[in-house]
């Protein structure tokens, strides 16, 4: 495999399972020394443990990414570790559906909170080490290390989804702060991308009758699409399938990588043709 990354570092948030993880993975798998973090520390941990005992670079730096504390923490763990930062994946997300007439202030804050919110102050918070190093660099007349960002949105953010008006917004937003970081950081040779995937299996699409859950402020929130309206988006998909985990980490991989030198403050859809 081509050591795209060798000598780079890469930040993956939500990367315990699902897309987070298989994007860690395949970012190791083409050199790069991989920070994963996770809301569930266990996950967290485990996910490091197995790239690690595969001989991989990862260190797991689990918390919360909304605690306005950790993005700092997340520098500072991943600086002492590793020495510096070169990519940002903005992946943890959740959903917290309802429809309007029922959505509480909490529900739909909690959306801009993790999608919005969190990404932000993580950007805010490494601009120190990208930024400014960039920036430094480009005044002594190097040329500026490789250095990109990399947000997740949905599809629901580009067309809006029934049951998703706090999702939706927030996914929408996160293309407006991917699209001004690359106006802001453009000039010191750092790209900024989103990607909006469609319908990828993960935890979050497994059938809402599974019962999987997460605890928000110690309220469990259900997550996951009703079974029969699964066969009716996967019907309306060209390619006829949900997508992997794998093949949405090749997305994210991709805009990160050399491949992708002269792309910046674009959303990347990944989803069959959806
Ligand atoms: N699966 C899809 O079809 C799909 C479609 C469009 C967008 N997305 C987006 O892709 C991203 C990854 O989702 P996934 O499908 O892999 O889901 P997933 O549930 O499998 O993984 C998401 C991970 O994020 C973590 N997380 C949640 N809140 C967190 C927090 N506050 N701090 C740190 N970690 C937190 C979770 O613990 C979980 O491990 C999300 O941003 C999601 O909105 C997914």
């Amino acid at each position: 495999m081509e050591q795209w990354f060798s000598n780079q570092v890469v930040i993956v948030t939500g990367a315990g399972r699902g897309i987070g993880y298989s994007t860690a993975k395949l970012f190791a798998q083409y050199g790069a020394s991989v920070v994963i973090n996770d809301y569930d520390a266990d996950c967290a941990d485990k996910a490091a443990s197995e790239l690690q005992s595969a001989g991989y670079k990862v260190l797991s730096v689990p918390g919360d990414v909304t605690d306005p504390k950790y993005p700092d923490m997340l520098m500072q763990k991943t600086v002492e570790t590793f020495g510096k930062v070169n990519v940002i994946v903005n992946n943890a997300g959740y959903t917290w559906d309802g429809m309007i007439h029922k959505m509480s202030d909490k529900q739909y804050m909690a959306m801009l909170e993790i999608h919005n919110v969190a990404p932000f102050r993580i950007i805010r918070a490494a601009a120190p080490y990208m930024r400014e190093i960039a920036k430094q660099e480009k005044a002594e007349g190097k040329t500026p290390e490789p250095r990109s960002i990399v947000n997740i949105s949905s599809l629901s953010g580009l067309h809006g989804n029934t049951g998703q008006a706090n999702y939706s917004t927030a996914k929408s937003g996160i293309i407006g702060l991917t699209k001004t970081v690359a106006k802001e950081w453009g000039p010191f040779g750092i790209r900024c991308n989103a990607v909006a995937f469609g319908f990828i299996e993960t935890r979050l699409t497994k059938d809402q009758e599974s019962g999987e859950q997460i605890e928000v402020e110690g309220e469990k929130v259900q997550l996951g699409i009703p079974s029969h309206m699964k066969g009716m988006i996967t019907m309306l998909i060209p390619l006829g399938r949900p997508g992997t985990p794998d093949e949405a980490a090749g997305a994210v991989v991709f805009l990160a990588s050399p491949l992708a030198s002269y792309i910046t403050g674009i959303c990347l859809e990944v989803t069959g043709g959806l």
